[in-house]
């Protein structure tokens, strides 16, 4: 199957009240596991290239690699841009075959934050892509991005509507007290704002900083609207406790495969969560 629309899968996630999961992947033995196990489940996978790893250099082999699962795979997968920088990365995306791209202007005044979304879905609609946007923010700092915990942090519904009213991208990203990396206690988010903002907002919703959101949690945000959910500490941190429980061995790959296992387990066990609120 040819890669596939976030726009698309989001619309599956309503008709099921679902939500997709967002893996961020960093190396091939990650996209091998997530593969895996989406295989088994027969659900919509999104494959997330974040800035850390674009700063590595990996954006177009992560491409490659990813399309090249997509086309043997027999579900639905969209390879999305992470937390887009500039519309300079969102056309070096799309050059490279994204189906979708973030661009993330929430730390921009509210204006600049439409202007960019709109001058990025010009670009992705060009190439078929779908959009998503952020409003308030996630705390916390991925990939050496972070957000000044000063600054009011939590989406307001007035930005929504007037969001809304402005311009239409795919999906929104919205700050409800979510945090990237791992929480410092149990996550504090806000559920009657996300009522909220859900009952206004014309596009579905995104959850970042999914990483150490417990299943109660995430089942509440899914039943309130939460259409795509992101992981990736959760996943890393799976990879590396996997091989550095097979260091001792000194051979490559019993290491490489102690990773891939743990991150199966660990996605596995996301999809079955998001998916949980799945009507047939
Ligand atoms: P975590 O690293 O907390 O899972 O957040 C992932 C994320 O939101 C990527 O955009």
């Amino acid at each position: 199957m040819s890669l596939t629309t976030l726009k698309e899968v989001l619309a599956y996630a309503e008709t099921k009240k679902a939500a997709i999961p967002a893996f961020n992947i960093d190396n091939m033995e990650i996209v091998q596991s997530i593969f895996k196990a989406a295989e088994e489940e027969q659900y919509p996978l999104i494959l997330a290239v974040g800035q850390a790893a674009i700063k590595d250099g990996r954006m177009a082999l992560l491409a490659a690699s990813a399309r090249t699962f997509a086309e043997k795979s027999s579900f639905p997968v969209v390879l999305h841009l992470d937390h887009g920088q500039s519309l300079e990365q969102v056309r070096m995306a799309l050059d490279c075959g994204f189906t979708s791209v973030m661009i993330d202007g929430s730390k921009l005044p509210f204006e600049e934050n439409i202007r960019i979304s709109e001058e990025t879905l010009k670009l992705a609609r060009a190439a078929g892509a779908s959009v998503e946007a952020e409003l308030g923010c996630i705390l916390g700092t991925e990939d050496d991005i972070s957000h000044d915990d000063n600054k009011p942090f939590l989406v307001r519904t007035e930005d929504v509507k007037a969001f809304n009213e402005a311009i239409t991208v795919d999906a929104l990203a919205v700050g409800i007290g979510n945090a990237h990396g791992i929480y410092k206690g149990l996550p504090n988010l806000d559920f009657e704002r996300l009522a909220e903002v859900n009952d206004i907002s014309v596009v579905p919703l995104v959850l970042h900083g999914g990483s150490g959101i417990p299943a109660d949690m995430i089942q509440r945000a899914i039943s309130l609207g939460i259409r795509k959910i992101n992981v990736a500490t959760e996943v890393r941190l799976a990879y590396v406790k996997g091989i550095t429980t097979a260091i001792s061995t000194g051979d490559f790959y019993p290491i490489a495969n102690a990773g891939k296992a743990e991150v199966y387990n660990l996605v596995k066990g996301k999809i079955q969560l998001f998916k949980n609120g799945m009507v047939d």
